[in-house]
């Protein structure tokens, strides 16, 4: 088979990468992918932004299914559009793809389906929104309704701070905004929880704990993702039924009420909270760093479950997974999540990586046959091990060996469930 795979961060070389394992697969294209992808893949040079450039490419080369990674494309409609070609995507539609295109799609959803989240309002201007919050008890957390780059949440601990969020949102930094949302602030425990789905059936598709902030011990500002591991410490099998019988089966019968099926990842953001599961947010692809995370431990061919998910006979297959613990660490930029420096060269040739460790680049780009740095987080290494604490620490030494000066990373991914 040939694929192609849409993206061109970690998460994209850990799916090329999964896909390579196969024996079925003839063929991988990234668009555009990165210095990781190129080796195991050919990138092409296409903005993914260029949905009809994508189709010719992928006709012209006979391309069997498509994988897409990131959310942009899946929330502008690609799906839709090379569906429309008969080509073969693995993605969810545009409608499903408001379950994290708009946070207030997804929380009305909750609302109609009694799905557990944050209490929350909708504000149509800054002036309702404003006296609202002079009568709310902080902290709070405010947040544009479209897709932020991860970035139009504002966890506000006062007046001030929530009028500033309300006002920036209003004034458009993150796209023209109709209205914005204000919701409870909860305290408890974040969990990545994923499934797969062909639209007919869904599995779950592992746990993962993200590190989202840029500092140790979970201080300084938001990120992408600062390294992760699965799976999360908070999985047991009465949580999962629980996320699936109050949170994944209603969502997908609410999708299925609005005569939409899911087709793709889907990765709900949970808040879990005395042992019970509230979302905190959707997201229609998989996490990036939690995939680099959860793919290693995967057993059963990735090739054949997308497949499957493809000709909508999931249910057939049963998804196996390695037994063990896996860490991933990012390895960033200096001044990222702010300004930091691009074309820093990266050199990896002396590395002796075991079977079970893993080097995902994000950031990256080779020119004249040298690896150069193109990003904030530049590279994701990833060790499985019997434990955690033996996992980090390969990760550590690994880092260590790379020993790139113009980068930084977080030594203590895992700490809850390490103990020193
Ligand atoms: P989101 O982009 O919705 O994932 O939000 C970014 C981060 O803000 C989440 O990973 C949480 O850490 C935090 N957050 C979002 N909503 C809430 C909430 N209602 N209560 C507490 N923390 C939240
Ligand atoms: N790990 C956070 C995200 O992928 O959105």
């Amino acid at each position: 088979m040939k694929v192609g795979v849409i993206g061109s961060g970690g998460r994209e070389h850990a799916l090329c990468f999964s896909l390579k394992k196969s024996d079925k697969i003839k063929e991988i294209f990234c668009f555009p992918g990165n210095a990781g992808t190129e080796s195991i893949a050919t990138n092409v040079d296409i903005d993914i932004n260029d949905f009809e450039k994508l189709k010719n490419f992928i006709k012209q080369n006979k391309i069997d299914f498509i994988l897409v990674g990131p959310e942009k494309p899946l929330v502008d409609g690609i799906v839709d559009y090379l569906e429309k070609f008969d080509i073969k995507v693995f993605g969810p539609n545009k409608i499903a793809s408001k379950l994290e295109g708009s946070k207030i799609f997804t929380k009305k959803l909750c609302k109609k389906y009694q799905i557990p989240t944050a209490k929350f309002g909708i504000f149509l201007n800054s002036k309702t929104a404003l006296s609202f919050l002079k009568n709310c008890n902080f902290p709070i957390v405010i947040k544009a309704d479209g897709l932020a780059a991860g970035k139009g949440v504002y966890i506000s601990e006062n007046f001030t701070e929530a009028s500033i969020a309300v006002n920036e949102i209003f004034d458009g930094k993150f796209g023209k905004a109709e209205n914005v949302l204000i919701e409870e602030f909860l305290k408890g425990e974040e969990m990545s929880f994923f499934i797969i789905s062909d639209g007919k059936s869904y599995k779950m598709f592992g746990t993962a704990q993200d590190h989202k902030r840029v500092l140790e011990g979970d201080k300084g500002k938001n990120t992408g993702g600062m390294g992760a591991y699965s799976p999360s410490r908070l999985e047991t099998d009465k949580l999962n039924i629980k996320i699936i019988k109050k949170i994944i089966e209603p969502t997908l019968k609410g999708l299925k009420e609005l005569n939409c099926e899911y087709k793709g990842f889907l990765y709900a953001g949970l808040m879990v909270v005395n042992e019970e599961p509230f979302l905190i947010e959707y997201n229609v692809r998989m996490g990036d760093p939690e995939c680099q995370t959860l793919l290693p431990k995967l057993k059963t061919d990735f090739s054949i479950i997308i497949k499957k998910c493809i000709e909508k006979k999931l249910h057939e297959l049963n998804i196996e997974w390695f037994d063990d613990k896996s860490i991933c660490i990012v390895l960033c930029s200096k001044g990222y999540p702010d300004k930091y420096k691009n074309n820093i060269p990266l050199s990896l040739e002396k590395l002796n990586l075991k079977k079970n460790h893993f080097i995902f680049h994000a950031g990256t780009k080779i020119i004249e046959k040298k690896i150069l740095s193109n990003g904030g987080r530049v590279l994701n290494i990833v060790s499985r091990s019997n434990d955690f604490k033996s996992a980090r620490d390969d990760t550590l030494k690994i880092l260590n060996e790379i020993n790139w000066e113009n980068g930084f990373y977080r030594k203590d991914i895992g700490y809850k469930v390490i103990q020193e």
